[in-house]
């Protein structure tokens, strides 16, 4: 068990229905324990529907769980009012979804300050730098002025990833973010969040349904019917990296 100084994020007994009150209420996540350490790079698998979504969405601050705690950095949530968790996942959450999200009417580059403008405002040089610098690390520095739909589904991908990390957050949470990739595509895809989680230092929880890209990661939580029913170090001498 980490110490609390090394934990990214911390749940306990985290439960979330949809339709609370209505006729049609259903509880999806049926009070979840988890512990994210600050360099953790863990797949979150488990069946269509067992509430994968739903779970990065509460944890990324996109939605609210219905009780328990969650704490991120080691502040409990649950209190804050929407101006305090639209603050807290400006500076600590990056989030990577399965279709990308990206606006066509603007630049690479541009795309990757969107964050950095939705906080901040028009981006000045160091901001612009930054995005550049990004760009570069995803490997794609040369196409800083390309809009996104003239590049390859694997490129627009990687644009994401840099968007993700503009913010220097602290978790970076994807949702089947190789989901509409080939196999071939998606490995590399694997190795950036890899590569990101080594060199800028941040927690990574990717949500896949591939079992060769999760045996690459260094855990594997199994979500099955809103329950977590397994949470296991990956023995990586034997996951297999697909191309
Ligand atoms: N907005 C919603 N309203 C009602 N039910 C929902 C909503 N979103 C998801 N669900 C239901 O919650 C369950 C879990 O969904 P989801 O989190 O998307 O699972 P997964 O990502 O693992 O496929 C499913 O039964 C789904 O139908
Ligand atoms: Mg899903």
């Amino acid at each position: 068990m980490s110490d609390t100084v090394d934990q990214v994020l911390r749940l306990e007994g985290l439960r979330k229905s949809y339709n609370l009150g209505l006729p049609n209420e259903v509880e999806v996540l049926h009070g979840l324990d988890l512990t994210i350490g600050r360099n953790d790079f863990a797949a979150l698998i488990g069946p269509s529907g067992s509430g994968k979504s739903t779970l990065l969405n509460v944890i990324g601050l996109l939605d609210r769980p219905t009780s328990g705690e969650l704490f991120l950095l080691g502040q409990a949530t649950s209190g804050m009012d929407d101006t305090g968790r639209t603050a807290l996942r400006g500076s600590s959450i990056g989030f990577v979804f399965q279709f990308h999200h990206l606006i066509n009417a603007f630049t690479a580059i541009d795309n990757v300050l969107m964050p950095w403008m939705l906080t901040q405002g028009k981006p000045d040089r160091r901001a612009r730098d930054k995005a550049r610098t990004l760009l570069a690390a995803v490997g794609l520095e040369k196409y800083a002025d390309t809009k996104p739909n003239q590049l390859s589904g694997g490129q627009q991908q990687r644009i994401a990833i840099a968007r993700a990390l503009i913010t220097e957050p602290a978790l970076l949470l994807a949702d089947e973010p190789t989901g509409n990739l080939d196999s071939q595509t998606a490995a590399e895809v694997f190795e950036l969040f890899r590569r990101v989680q080594q060199e800028r230092g941040c927690a990574v929880l990717l949500v896949t349904h591939d079992p060769r890209l999760s045996a690459t990661c260094d855990r594997t939580i199994n979500l099955v019917d809103g329950r977590i029913v397994s949470d296991t170090v990956n023995n990586r001498d034997e996951a297999v990296i697909p191309h």
